[in-house]
């Protein structure tokens, strides 16, 4: 097989990029033209310097996917998958592109209901990874750069090495014994058995050897042959039923964006497999901005009002979201304005629904958003489910994701009186996913870019943040940092950031709110946004991020 040669200008870049220390500072705010916000700065500065080089907010985003998997495994990587929401400026529209992992034909259906899976099952969780296979697609359809100079500076952070974040640096300490089950994952991150320590610099060669072959051959590198073997051999070996076939036929799927008008405003987001955008278009259409706005951020009407909100869509995502591929949904019955106006009737602002459990967690999933300055936006989120997903690392050093454990268990729906979960396993189905990215346009023009990571929290956090945005005026580096938060799948029905007042936690109670507290540690959103011309910037500190503005 022939390798290609890396341009000297790319090698330049790369051993800047990786000497460079990571920045104090976790989120940016300044005016310029490019922008990147993720959470790594690597991923950031990865992101930067390829649209520098000539690159579109794609080749930017492209980049700084494949650099999150190296520098950020715990969150994303190329055994995972993911959706890329982007705005062609000059072409003014929307393209949206699903790389979800899918079950495999063998899919153990039956195990689903008796999660959590030990050790030995491990690899029933996982599915066809999506991500090369989304990246490369999302290139080739949109990116300017050559497809070996967008890989390359996660092959060259991966071969050379890279300052170990802070973030990182934590979940290798506090999960220190989950980890180790794997050799591979004890060999680079755990040296000497201790867990590496922010800054040290870690390299991932087998990982590097296998992005050489991706930026060299493309996709085919790791949906067919040895590397292909390996990852079938690795989910095998832990109960799992990948073939080689469903590798090679693994394709993306492009996708219709939901739309929706709001305010002046038209909002794309995410549409099956995710729930998250119906999330957000459901909440859009209950309120007007004026409305919301002489509530005020903070208040407890507020926030009840957007949690009433959110349980509705939660009930309606266990209702009726699955696949789309494999049943029927009428996602715009769902969404439709006259529907949502009916149920604004039945939500007072001194009463509270019940809403049957949901499951909540992770640190597995990294949102990244880019533009460059034609306008063009990315925002993607890519994932492998939970911390290091699978915890099953390939000889060709890929972390497989655990993506079908966001199948829905029998048991979660019996409280809805459903026979059947519409996001039940089943062979060749896409799980049903939290992850919202999403663009909102004005006259045109790209002027907010936004979406998170943290499971189930997804789209409850866009939901909020883009409010904060839109009706509330709040920068990208207020919102991210602003306190939030949660409906929740426990007996609690509002679980609000650690740190809110009294106040407000007794305003909730008296519209009868059940109200808890938790800390929101591992759910973080990512923004972009431009006003009156800037573009600022900024990454959400709960998961030390960087964003960049050049
Ligand atoms: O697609 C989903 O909704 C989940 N697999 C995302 C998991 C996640 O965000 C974990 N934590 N950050």
């Amino acid at each position: 097989m022939r390798r290609q040669k890396y341009t000297p200008l790319f090698a330049f870049l790369l051993i800047a990029l990786t000497l460079l220390l990571v920045a104090p500072g976790v989120t940016a705010q300044q005016a310029g033209r490019r922008a990147a916000a993720t959470e790594n700065e690597l991923a950031s500065r990865a992101a930067i310097a390829v649209m520098q080089a000539g690159g579109n907010a794609v080749d930017g985003a492209v980049a700084a996917a494949f650099m999150a998997g190296v520098v950020s495994p715990q969150s994303s990587g190329i055994g995972g998958g993911g959706f890329a929401l982007v705005w062609l400026a000059e072409a003014q529209r929307g393209y949206l592109l699903d790389f979800r992992e899918t079950a495999p034909q063998g899919v153990d259906a039956a195990a689903f209901e008796r999660r959590p899976l030990g050790d030995a099952e491990r690899g029933k969780y996982v599915g066809v990874p999506g991500e090369v296979a989304g990246l490369f697609e999302l290139h080739r359809a949109h990116g300017k750069r050559p497809w070996k100079d967008v890989v390359e500076p996660a092959r060259s952070a991966a071969k050379l090495g890279f300052p170990l974040g802070k973030f990182l640096a934590s979940s290798l300490a506090s999960q220190e014994k989950r980890l180790k089950v794997d050799a591979t994952l004890a060999s680079v991150f755990f040296p000497g058995g201790k867990p590496a320590v922010a800054g040290a610099r870690v390299q991932r060669p087998l990982l590097g050897a296998t992005l050489e072959r991706i930026a060299a051959e493309g996709p085919k590198a790791l949906y067919e042959g040895p590397i292909a073997q390996d990852i079938v051999d690795t989910a095998r070996a832990a109960g799992g039923a990948l073939t080689l076939e469903e590798l090679r036929s693994y394709r993306p799927i492009e996708r219709k964006p939901i739309e929706v008008s709001w305010e002046g405003y038209r909002v794309l987001t995410m549409p099956l497999p995710s729930a998250g955008g119906m999330m957000v278009a459901q909440t859009l259409r209950l309120f007007s901005k004026q409305e919301l706005a002489k509530l005020g951020r903070e208040s407890g009407a507020y926030q009840h009002l957007i949690a009433e909100a959110m349980r509705g869509s939660l009930a309606d995502r266990m209702r009726h979201l699955g696949d789309g591929d494999h049943q029927k949904v009428d996602m715009d019955a769902l969404v439709a304005e006259g529907r949502m106006a009916q149920r604004r009737k039945t939500i007072a602002i001194d009463r509270t629904h019940a809403l049957p459990r949901f499951g909540l967690e992770g640190q597995g999933t990294h949102h990244l958003v880019t533009m460059d300055e034609a306008g063009n936006m990315v925002s993607l989120t890519t994932t492998v489910n939970r911390s290091f997903g699978a915890k099953l690392v390939t000889k060709s050093g890929i972390v497989l994701n655990d993506e079908l454990d966001d199948f829905t268990a029998q048991k979660d729906v019996a409280p809805f009186a459903l026979a059947q979960s519409p996001n039940r396993p089943r062979p060749g189905a896409r799980p049903l996913s939290s992850m919202t990215p999403t663009i909102v346009l004005r006259d045109g023009k790209a002027v907010l870019g936004l979406g998170g990571s943290g499971g189930p929290t997804i789209a409850t956090n866009v939901t909020q943040l883009l409010l904060d945005n839109l009706v509330f005026g709040l920068s990208p580096a207020e919102a991210v940092k602003a306190r939030r938060f949660y409906v929740p799948s426990s007996r609690a029905t509002i679980l609000l950031e650690d740190g809110a007042s009294e106040a407000l936690k007794k305003d909730l109670a008296w519209r009868g709110e059940i109200v808890a507290t938790m800390p929101f540690k591992s759910s973080a959103v990512q923004m972009i946004a431009v006003h009156q011309g800037r573009v600022l910037a900024a990454s959400d500190p709960r998961k030390l991020g960087g964003a960049i503005v050049k």
